[in-house]
């Protein structure tokens, strides 16, 4: 019995003290080059560096492994540590055009938030490798760099200078846009000569009086056929990094071509679209005063788009409060501020709209479809786009602002209430599950992100 005793501590001072001290002889595995090494902003070079040498290997399926990773017992922790590490963040992906386009916004998130809150590398990595935690001038490099990278390229114009490198950012005034293009966008959203029987126009289920949806589960389009994906709102669409659940659009330009033509949207063509309007004269003559080219399917988009980039909506008590009104928001809210960054949520649902710059996974730290049960088209996500299986139940974080206004909520619409939906975020995306209290709180914080239209808060 002693004896066996013995071994046990034996092996366990080994793994304590040998390994570790191994491996401070050996050195770290060779890093990972983030991007390219050249240029950028300051400290990018070093915190790219540092990422690379410190983190890249458990943040790419492409990285270094150690010697002892072919070791039986160590092999599967690293593996496994790999996948869920590549999973959650894939770095190289992430640093792929850096410097010369910046890392996205939820990318920088998340390094930010594991740097102040220390939660990487794991603490068990680091209880084998003494020197695997990035030093304080490291960690100052990387976080002074997020911080210019979003001064530079994601700071709202409505921001003052020391919130431009906030995480969440206000949303600004809509933009001066060519008034004509914008007031012709504003007819064509609102016309069903767009659907083939004149009965349906984006309107119809992005209603401006219904949040920008249409609050069903699933949509009805023309002769009644039904959708199989939730309607997302059309307000601040813009500052999305692309279009739809699974981003298949590039831009709202060229979101708006899907919906006329689509069989169970608004069952029309183009050409056909084009006739009926062209018919219409005056139409005809204004349209052309804008556009030269006249009225084409890429014309007809463009207005579109030009109006939906003034769905802006500013003003929420949320904005008010980041903007330096300390009473826009109420107790209850501010808790539920503080819980919303505690619990990571501020890392997908981050930027201008609070959500829109990434595509993450439903089910992070629990499996949502295996729950859920029976899975259809609509959960295949963003795979269905790039046909890379990693991207399975992948979906475009939706936007949080205005979101009480949009229920029922996910792409599945399974969630009714704004409460049940914070709670399927806790378990599926946080690893946590929110006291009624809590959860009463996460709500009132998202309530005060309801903006205003036109002047006008959004009912
Ligand atoms: C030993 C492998 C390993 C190393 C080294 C490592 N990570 Fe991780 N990382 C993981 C794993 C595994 C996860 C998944 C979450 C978990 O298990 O805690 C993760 C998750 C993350 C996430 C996502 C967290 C979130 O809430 O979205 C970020 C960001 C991250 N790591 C950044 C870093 C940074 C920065 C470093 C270097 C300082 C680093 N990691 C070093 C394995 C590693
Ligand atoms: C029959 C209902 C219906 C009609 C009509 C319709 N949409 Fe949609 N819209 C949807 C649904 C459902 C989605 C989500 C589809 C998906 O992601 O696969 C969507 C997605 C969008 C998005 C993407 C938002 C985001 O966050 O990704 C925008 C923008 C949009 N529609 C604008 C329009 C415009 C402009 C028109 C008119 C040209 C229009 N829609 C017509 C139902 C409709
Ligand atoms: C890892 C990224 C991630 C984190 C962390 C995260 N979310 Fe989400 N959130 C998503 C994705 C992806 C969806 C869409 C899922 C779907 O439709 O299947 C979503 C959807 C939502 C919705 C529904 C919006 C709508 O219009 O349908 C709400 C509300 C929400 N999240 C709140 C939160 C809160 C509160 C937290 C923190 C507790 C949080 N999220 C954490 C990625 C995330």
């Amino acid at each position: 019995m002693k004896k066996v005793a013995l071994i046990i501590v034996g092996i366990v001072i080994a793994i304590a003290v040998v390994f570790p001290v191994i491996n401070l002889v050996v050195g770290l595995p060779k890093g990972i080059v983030l991007g390219s090494h050249t240029g950028g902003p300051e400290g990018y070079v070093a915190a790219a560096q540092a990422l690379g040498q410190k983190c890249g290997n458990c943040h790419t399926a492409q990285g270094n492994l150690p010697f002892y990773a072919s070791l039986p017992l160590a092999s599967s922790l690293v593996k496994g540590d790999i996948q869920k590490g590549t999973e959650w963040l894939d770095m190289v992906a992430a640093f792929a055009k850096a410097p010369a386009e910046p890392v996205c916004e939820a990318a920088l998130a998340k390094i930010e938030k594991t740097i102040l809150d220390g939660s990487m590398p794991p603490h068990r990595y680091l209880a084998m490798h003494w020197d695997g935690a990035l030093t304080s001038d490291e960690k100052q490099a990387v976080l002074s760099w997020i911080h210019q990278v979003r001064a530079a390229h994601y700071a709202s114009p409505a921001s003052s200078d020391n919130l431009k490198t906030a995480v969440i950012q206000p949303v600004p005034q809509p933009p001066k846009l060519d008034a004509k293009k914008v007031a012709l966008g504003n007819r064509l959203y609102h016309d069903t000569r767009l659907s083939k029987d004149n009965s349906i126009s984006c309107a119809s289920c992005h209603d401006l009086k219904k949040g920008g949806c249409d609050l069903e589960p699933v949509s009805t389009g023309v002769g009644g056929a039904k959708g199989g994906i939730n309607a997302p709102t059309v307000f601040n669409a813009a500052f999305h990094i692309a279009q739809f659940w699974d981003g298949r659009a590039a831009d709202l330009a060229a979101q708006a071509a899907g919906p006329p033509a689509n069989p169970i949207e608004m069952a029309s063509s183009w050409p056909e679209i084009v006739q009926k309007l062209s018919a219409d004269a005056t139409f005809k003559a204004e349209f052309e005063a804008s556009y030269p080219g006249g009225l084409t399917q890429e014309n007809i988009c463009d207005a579109i788009a030009t109006y939906e980039k003034t769905l802006l909506t500013p003003n929420s008590d949320f904005d008010k409060f980041l903007l330096g009104n300390e009473s826009a928001l109420g107790d209850v809210a501010k808790k539920g501020h503080a819980l919303f960054v505690k619990h990571d949520c501020a890392t997908c649902h981050a930027g201008i709209a609070m959500g829109g710059r990434s595509f993450e996974k439903m089910g992070r730290t629990a499996d949502y479809f295996a729950d859920r049960g029976k899975l259809t088209d609509a959960d295949t996500g963003r795979a269905g786009v790039t046909k890379n299986d990693a991207d399975k139940h992948k979906f475009k974080v939706p936007t949080l602002r205005n979101v009480a206004l949009t229920a029922p909520y996910f792409h599945d619409a399974s969630a009714k209430t704004l409460a049940e939906a914070v709670q399927t975020m806790g378990k599926y995306q946080s690893g946590t599950s929110f006291s009624p209290l809590e959860t009463a709180q996460l709500v009132s914080f998202l309530e005060s992100l309801t903006g205003e239209l036109d002047g006008k808060k959004l009912q």
